[in-house]
């Protein structure tokens, strides 16, 4: 009998890999219980967050705490403030997700985590509450990848949605187009090759004056904004038609703040930011849908933080609707980093036969799809 590799359990130490009728056992003893529930948590950048979500895509409770007014402070993230804080609220908010969820530690049949990518500081504070919690009770652990979270937090609301499908992840780590071709399976098409779109929004929101955190106030600002007053650049990268780059629409809005104020003509707050949100939505839409076109898919999703943007989400309503392409989005709360995604990402790990053992560690890098 050939000998696949689908899953991937690791025991205290050490890896065991197990073959698919191993798998299939594993998945009998699993359907053979009516529900599963699973206490997840994220603390990858400035949100502690704690979800329990049951099978896959019921959603008991969803605490989010976010540090946003620490860090508005410094115009960014602290690493080593979000570390301190996540110490200091995690337990808390662990408790309150239980509560809300009118559930106890003996009612959860795995514990998650997300283990990367992200702030490695922040991160360790997640993986350790989750080792401790798996040790303490018998649970199994599972780690989760912070885009494999984001991309799941579409099954949440759309009870229909199956793989394959294409989905956008923007974040502000990240910018990726990504097949997901099954659960736990992806191949990414492109990534960006210098900042992520909600790293290029941050950066020209601070530029323009409106602070942290930049996404949202520049998407509520552009409203009020002409989005054809300024020509900014769109830019292709040569070799690849669907990786993306950033930094020189950034730098293209500094050149014009800066030539503006040398001219000393005043700058439209609400055009520049419309004008440079429109650049951004032109280029994440149209790469999409050439993707869309190469894989001959129905189904589109997005995810990430940038995937609250209201002038993103419009664009590509309308870009899926000519082409009759089923347009996935999650709700703002849950584009933006929270537990209940990655309570969704790890249900089908836990399916798949995915278990971690207490050397899991936190990896501030990780790659999609590369198995820990
Ligand atoms: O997914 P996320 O919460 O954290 C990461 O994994 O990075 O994404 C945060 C990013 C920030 O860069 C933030 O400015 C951006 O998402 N963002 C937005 C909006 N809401 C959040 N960008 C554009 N428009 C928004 N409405
Ligand atoms: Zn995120």
């Amino acid at each position: 009998m050939p000998h696949y590799l689908v899953g991937i359990i690791k025991e205290s130490s050490g890896t065991v890999i197990i073959d698919r009728k191993d798998r299939d056992m594993q998945t009998a003893k699993v359907c053979g219980k009516e529900d599963v529930t699973i206490l997840a948590i994220e603390s990858s950048c400035d949100e502690t967050a704690v979800a329990v979500v049951r099978n896959g895509r019921e959603v008991l409770s969803n605490i989010i705490s976010s540090q946003i007014d620490l860090h508005t402070l410094y115009g960014g993230v602290v690493p080593e403030i979000a570390s301190r804080k996540h110490i200091e609220r995690i337990n808390q908010v662990i408790n309150e997700a239980l509560k809300t969820a009118d559930r106890e530690l003996r009612d959860m049949d795995a514990v998650a985590v997300t283990y990367g990518p992200g702030l490695v500081g922040a991160l360790l504070v997640g993986v350790s509450a989750a080792k401790a919690i798996s040790f303490a009770s018998g649970i199994p652990l599972i780690g989760v990848h912070h885009i494999e979270g984001h991309i799941s937090a579409n099954y949440i609301e759309n009870k229909d949605l199956e793989p394959p499908f294409v989905c956008l992840v923007v974040s502000g780590g990240h910018s990726h187009l990504v097949v997901v071709k099954d659960y736990g399976t992806y191949e990414i098409l492109g990534r960006t090759r210098d900042d992520a779109a909600g790293e290029a929004f941050d950066k020209v929101a601070r530029a323009i004056g409106l602070g942290y955190p930049g996404g949202p106030k520049i998407d509520k600002v552009s409203r009020e904004g002409n989005p054809e007053a300024i020509k900014f650049p769109r830019a292709k990268v040569a070799d690849s038609i669907y990786d993306f780059s950033f930094s020189g629409l950034k730098s293209a809005v500094l050149n014009y703040l800066n030539s503006c104020e040398m001219k000393g003509i005043p700058v439209c707050q609400a055009d520049v930011a419309a004008s440079f949100q429109k650049a951004v939505v032109d280029v994440l839409v149209e790469h999409s849908m050439q993707a869309m076109e190469m894989c001959g898919m129905r189904k589109f999703a997005i995810a990430g933080g940038v995937a609250s943007n209201t002038a993103l989400r419009g664009a590509l309503e309308e870009a899926c609707a000519r082409r009759e392409i089923a347009f996935y989005h999650p709700s703002p709360i849950l584009c933006t980093d929270n537990a209940a995604m990655i309570g969704a990402a790890a249900y089908y790990e836990y399916q798949n036969g995915v278990r971690h053992g207490y050397d899991l560690n936190a990896v501030p890098n990780s790659k999609l799809g590369e198995r820990m």
